[in-house]
């Protein structure tokens, strides 16, 4: 696949919410292969810059900029909400539904929504109203719906917060999967086991800002800062 997104310059991204500047300003360089985890305590901003950087949470100040121009990058990347919004319709009709609206023939968009539900294990319930499903079962939907349209990036925010371990297990499969291909993720998390499976590069957040950011490997066994440190310990840092 041709990555023409990359790299992502961000310099002094600052995103407010009545005043009160909710993550920023945040400078990244974000190169290279892989997933980079995106790490920190409650509040610390993660949501809000998966947010920031797809382009659904404003950008009050500073820039953003992708190495294709932006409604190619908007386009070929997805993201996944941490809690899945389903169609109220069947399962098949939810991954149907991305493709119709990319113009996608119905029968194209059929086959292919066939085959990426039994590729993630939903081959049986395909006629299943999705709002039934399991929260696992649901927020596989989810990332099949965002798999689907071949994205060249996906978001995925806490991807198995309220998951038990056979799903959270499940949902990594198809992650593991998807980095094969080449296609890039950017994740947050708070499952520090998922981050050290998954990571090839981590942000640290803290407050708002990026507290430390750098290949997975030496993050986890030396980070740099205390408070990162403090955080891998499993203390509360704020
Ligand atoms: N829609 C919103 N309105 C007001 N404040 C928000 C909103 N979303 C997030 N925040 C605040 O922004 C900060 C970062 O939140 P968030 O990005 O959700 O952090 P995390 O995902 O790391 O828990 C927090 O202080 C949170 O209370
Ligand atoms: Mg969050």
């Amino acid at each position: 696949m041709v990555n023409q997104l990359f790299p992502l310059t961000v310099r002094g991204a600052t995103t407010r919410h009545r005043g009160k500047t909710l993550v920023g300003p945040i400078d990244l360089d974000l190169d290279g292969q892989g997933t980079c985890v995106v790490l920190g305590p409650n509040g610390a901003g993660k949501t809000t810059l998966l947010r920031l950087l797809h382009g659904i949470a404003r950008l009050n100040e500073g820039a953003i900029t992708w190495a294709c121009d932006q409604h190619a990058a908007q386009t070929s990347q997805a993201f996944v909400f941490q809690r899945p919004v389903m169609l109220r319709r069947s399962v098949l009709e939810n991954l149907i539904y991305p493709l119709r609206i990319r113009g996608v023939s119905r029968s194209e968009a059929r086959d292919r929504a066939e085959r990426w539900a039994k590729r993630a294990g939903l081959g049986s319930m395909l006629d299943r109203p999705a709002t039934f499903l399991s929260g696992g079962e649901q927020q596989k939907l989810a990332l099949t719906r965002a798999l689907i349209m071949d994205p060249q990036l996906v978001f995925l925010d806490e991807p198995s917060a309220s998951l038990d371990g056979r799903a959270t297990r499940e949902i990594e499969n198809i992650l593991a999967d998807t980095q094969k291909t080449g296609t890039r993720l950017i994740l947050s998390t708070h499952d520090m086991g998922q981050a050290r499976r998954l990571a090839d590069q981590v942000i640290f957040m803290l407050g708002g800002r990026v507290h430390e950011t750098g290949p997975a490997a030496p993050f986890f066994e030396n980070p740099q800062t205390l408070e990162a440190n403090a955080f891998l310990n499993g203390d509360i840092v704020e």
